[in-house]
């Protein structure tokens, strides 16, 4: 089935006694009860399948995950509470029996950045950051450093470059490290890391997967040799999922399809628009045929899907006339977040890159005048309008 069939099937309906749900329902249970003492010492040991407590399992989430699962060509998945959540108990299972040292790509979420430097750093785990678009630096970092895992974004947030997946998950697997990638930017619709050779596949679904704005949660979807790893930490350390974001998150699913498409054309013209402004100095996007990575784009992203993420540099700009511009939107919200239905924007100095010193945050290239534009559904000509009267 295409993706846009499984977004919309996959997971759902199953059957409950005689009747099936046309979605699922909201499990709020904590814990479940079975026939008798032996059924429920079976489900305990895993010999029968079902949920036993809800930090093991829900039948809520497991609609999701297997939906997950499905969407990114997965073994199978774990639904977190947040994107961080995923990314963290991820890199605890690549890690559990490989050596405690990570090769990481130096242009990602500033989250993911601090969680590297600030928890898995001071806890014994050596980091190596890389340009992860410089292929023979990967080569040379993952000899000379031998990790346990290498972790990247499929797109970079918020500077937009595209790492060649399939090229580092052949280089990282032979050197017998776990390749973990975040899809957050790209989604199933773009690019499947799973399918390029990737071990696990993250995702902060309160964005583009979710789409409305009003869930945080995370995905963690994986090949068969990190699934047991993952969930197994997960029963311990229990960074679940809550049903009703659950629930909310394969609603929002449905559509992402539909959605990822619809913003992905809008993000073009936006992109283009911006590009040939006055008040422009420097647009960065997939799209751009000068794009540093422009073979690798060629190669992993569909035509015309580029993802809905556009950054721009305001031309002789500071953060004030940069807030200046950002206040005067009127259609266009203000807030730290993407992938949403609406068009958002956000100061990366500000929020997404905020806990990374100026210094790091000018080696990653973040500019005090770049603004980054999460492209939404809404007709382009009226966030086109609402940009347009911005620059005054
Ligand atoms: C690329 C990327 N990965 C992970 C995250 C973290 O996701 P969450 O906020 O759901 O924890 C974010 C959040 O903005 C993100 O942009």
């Amino acid at each position: 089935m295409k993706i846009q069939t499984k977004a919309v099937h996959a997971g759902d309906r199953k059957k409950a006694g005689s009747f099936i749900p046309v979605t699922t329902p909201i499990y709020t249970a904590s814990s479940y009860s079975y026939g008798d003492m032996t059924e429920l010492d079976r489900v305990f040991a895993r010999e029968q399948a079902g949920p036993a407590y809800a930090r093991y399992d829900n039948p809520t989430n497991a609609a999701l995950e297997e939906l997950a699962g499905e969407l990114e060509g997965g073994h199978g998945a774990l639904a977190c509470s947040s994107g961080m959540a995923a990314i963290h108990i991820s890199m605890l299972a690549a890690l559990a029996d490989r050596r405690k040292s990570v090769v990481a790509a130096n242009a990602m979420y500033g989250a993911t950045v601090s969680l590297l430097m600030s928890i898995l750093e001071p806890s014994g785990v050596a980091v190596h950051w890389v340009d992860i678009c410089d292929l023979e630096a990967v080569k040379k970092a993952l000899e000379e450093h031998r990790p346990g895992a290498v972790l990247m974004e499929t797109v970079s947030n918020p500077l937009l470059r595209v790492g060649a997946i399939d090229r580092i998950a052949e280089m990282t697997k032979a050197a017998g490290a776990a390749l973990i990638v975040d899809n957050t930017f790209s989604t199933p619709m773009l690019v499947r890391p799973l399918e390029l050779g990737a071990n696990i596949a993250v995702h902060s679904a309160t964005k583009y997967l979710a789409g409305h704005g009003d869930v945080l949660g995370g995905l963690a979807v994986t090949d068969e040799e990190h699934y047991e790893p993952l969930r197994g930490f997960s029963r311990i350390y229990g960074p679940v999922l809550g049903p009703f974001e659950a629930y909310m998150t394969m609603r929002g699913i449905k559509t992402f399809a539909l959605r990822m498409e619809r913003q992905c054309k809008n993000a073009c013209q936006v992109a283009s628009w911006l590009a040939s402004h006055p008040g422009v100095e420097r647009v960065y996007f997939p799209a751009d045929p000068s794009h540093p990575d422009r073979q690798t784009i060629q190669r992993l992203l569909p035509e015309g899907l580029y993802g809905a993420m556009v950054s721009f540099e305001l031309k002789d700009a500071g953060q004030g006339e940069v807030f200046t511009w950002m206040d005067r939107l009127k259609l266009v919200v203000r807030a730290t977040s993407l992938g949403d239905v609406h068009t958002m924007v956000l100061y990366p100095s500000m929020s997404s890159h905020r806990e990374i010193s100026p210094k790091q945050r000018e080696r990653m290239g973040i500019r005090d005048n770049l603004i980054r534009i999460s492209v939404g559904i809404e007709a382009a000509e009226d966030i086109l309008a609402d940009l347009e009267q911005a620059f005054g």
